[in-house]
């Protein structure tokens, strides 16, 4: 029954391994769900709203940042190249760049959304007639579905939107190792990467005034409604952003405000009062903890911009 779900064949591969990564989630000790379910069409579209909140300076500080750097990133590019941008969501963050592509480039945007994917396409289109768009509905994280015709060529990658700090550090490590495989020796890549600041700004950011966020977060719970069962209330749960000075993270909740018991396929999970299912972390790296990462990866730093408040590494 599960497996023949049509809400979910609509958007992103169907789960039976959303059905299993839910449950298996919620019976942790410190419940859980994986972040990248949060990214079907509507947590796409609120995400969009994010980038936008006078709170989430991130998405302003990155675009000025590509803007400034725009022909030192793209100058070297030759027509036979390919773009890559993993974690694509709309694409928008790379139109300061793909201005600049010449004639012919293969731009490949990868990402779990293909709804995202599918609107960037037309909207790419209609902008870079030069531009051939070769979507790729994947999780960056594996790049199982790398397109074989193009394996040989060489590879300007983008991880934009300090998507890098979803990972803890051991895994994007290893995450920025096996890139280096798919993505060939003579790679080169430009990762967006957010700096430890104070923890006002930090918290703001993930818990803006208009509920944003507090949207995005809980839009887990409803795709979980949406998607397999009518199972939680969602005014029984509540948004909650920490700064976890130890790990250098935002903490993102979701926390129950009261006591519950859900079910789920013949499974129940009880909640405490104020019990939270952690469902995303944001490492703030300072440019020292960032190198550790990079360089264990086997990559080099080439190039880093910033502003302060963000920065823009590239990568060979
Ligand atoms: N890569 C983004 C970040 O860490 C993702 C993000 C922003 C996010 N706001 C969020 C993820 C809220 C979960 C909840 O900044």
């Amino acid at each position: 029954m599960l497996q023949t779900s049509h809400a979910v064949a609509a958007d992103n591969v169907v789960d039976a391994e959303f059905v299993k990564a839910v449950i298996h989630g919620l019976a942790q000790p410190q419940k859980t769900l994986p972040c990248r379910y949060f990214y079907d069409a509507r947590g796409s579209d609120i995400f969009e709203l994010i980038t936008e909140l006078p709170e989430y300076y991130l998405t302003r500080s990155e675009a000025a940042l590509l803007e400034e750097n725009a022909s030192a990133i793209m100058g070297q590019l030759t027509p036979d190249q390919v773009i890559v941008e993993l974690g694509a969501g709309s694409s928008r963050k790379m139109d300061t760049l793909l201005r600049l592509a010449p004639n012919g480039v293969t731009f490949v945007p990868i990402d779990v959304s293909r709804h995202a994917l599918t609107e960037a396409r037309t909207r790419l289109a209609a902008k870079f007639p030069g531009l051939v768009v070769r979507p790729v509905v994947d999780d960056f994280s594996t790049l199982d579905a790398f397109p074989a015709d193009l394996r040989h060529r060489k590879k300007l990658g983008f991880f934009l939107g300090s998507t890098i700090g979803n990972l803890d550090p051991k895994h994007a490590s290893d995450m920025l190792r096996s890139w280096r495989r798919t993505l060939g020796g003579n790679a080169e890549l430009v990762i967006g990467v957010d700096l430890l600041k104070d923890e006002t700004t930090l918290v703001r950011a993930y818990n803006d005034a208009a509920g944003i966020t507090a949207q995005f977060n809980l839009n887990i719970l409803a795709r979980i409604n949406r998607e397999i069962t009518p199972a939680f209330h969602l005014p029984s749960f509540e948004h909650r952003a920490v700064f976890n000075a130890d790990k250098s993270r935002i903490e993102m909740h979701l926390v129950s405000k009261v006591s519950q018991v859900v079910r789920i396929c013949g499974q129940t999970f009880s909640f405490t009062a104020g019990e939270s299912i952690h469902t995303e972390n944001s490492y703030k790296h300072s440019s020292s903890a960032f190198r550790t990462i990079v360089e264990e990866a086997g990559w080099r730093i080439g190039r880093m911009w910033t502003d302060g408040l963000f920065s823009l590494y590239h990568l060979a």
